[in-house]
């Protein structure tokens, strides 16, 4: 079988020759496509593959149909908003994820970016430490798992609201420590700073919106490691402009970004590039599993990964 790894933001190298070894031991070919920009590379990359490992990489319906060979499609990675998985299944396509795998490395992102806003981005003025200020997780699943684990060691009381677990779901979270919140104007109303952790779905999709960021102190801080589309732009926009000490950080760039720059230059940062699972750590874990579940599929037919029908 060919397998195609086709990165526009390319993983470390040791990850790469780790996936390689890999597959090739397995008796499969191992192709690369890195730091393509644009759409017709990958078109002409997939023609022939029969697997395909991807990270934030956009495959759609016209990609899958352009790969008639094409069997399996690994995100190495957690969030799978940018494969098209009804075109997918409609194709015979098998879509996996790697859950977990590079859950530490954004985990240790939110951290960094809740010191750095909390210092004044490090501009030397008199900042604000974390230790005690209540931290809210919004959605609970590997990520804010590793968030409340480290936030134990800053003494943060955490809360958690998650819209798929239950009250009892997450309160059997128990070596997490968290508090449980009933619904997400209560995660809200109880938080210093709101750490964003759901995937985007349609049900996602501007899920923060000016009534929950509303219930949040005069002082209070949003950060979002997980995608732009959860939040509705416009109304955090406003609410920085209602309260002049409200702050946002985000691993991924809203379309505003130039708005917020202009207008909150001192309380508003992104990351050039969604770098949170940018880690050598979680290149490896997240690459290394994709490549052991593309060939344990082809072994014997592993579905245990599958996020499709
Ligand atoms: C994920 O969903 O796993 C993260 O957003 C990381 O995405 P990336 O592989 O594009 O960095």
């Amino acid at each position: 079988m060919k397998v195609l790894l086709a990165t526009s933001k390319p993983f470390a190298l040791p990850a790469v020759q780790g996936i390689q070894h890999i597959i090739e031991s397995a008796g499969h070919k191992f192709v690369k496509l890195e730091k393509y920009e644009n759409e017709s590379q990958l078109l002409d990359a997939v023609k022939d593959v029969d697997a395909l490992i991807i990270r934030s990489d956009i495959v759609n319906k016209e990609i899958m149909e352009a790969a008639p060979n094409l069997k399996i499609i690994v995100r190495a990675g957690a969030g799978y908003d940018n494969v098209d998985l009804e075109a997918a299944t409609n194709c015979g396509i098998c879509v996996m994820n790697t859950p977990g795998q590079n859950a530490n490395a954004v985990a240790e992102l939110v951290f960094g970016m809740m010191i750095y806003a909390q210092r004044n981005h490090f501009d030397g003025s008199v900042g604000r430490e974390l230790t005690r200020r209540r931290l809210g997780l919004y959605a609970f699943g590997n990520v804010a798992k590793m968030v409340a684990k480290i936030a134990r060691g800053f003494d943060m009381p955490v809360y958690a609201f998650s819209p798929t677990l239950t009250h009892d779901d997450l309160r059997k979270e128990g070596e997490y420590g968290v508090i449980t919140a009933y619904t997400n104007k209560e995660l809200f109303g109880n938080s210093d700073f709101v750490s964003l952790h759901m995937p985007l779905l349609e049900e996602t999709r501007y899920c923060v919106d000016y009534s929950l960021l509303s219930l949040m102190p005069q002082d209070g801080l949003l950060i979002n490691t997980a995608r732009k589309e959860l939040v509705v732009e416009d109304d955090l926009i406003r609410i920085m402009e209602e309260r002049p000490a409200f702050q946002y950080v985000t691993d991924v760039k809203p379309d505003k970004h130039e708005e917020f720059l202009e207008k909150f230059p001192r309380r508003y940062f992104a990351t050039p590039k969604k770098l949170g699972a940018q880690t050598t750590d979680a290149n490896k874990n997240a690459g290394l599993a994709a490549a052991n579940q593309i060939v344990a599929y082809f072994q014997n037919g592993d579905e245990r990964f599958r996020v499709n029908l």
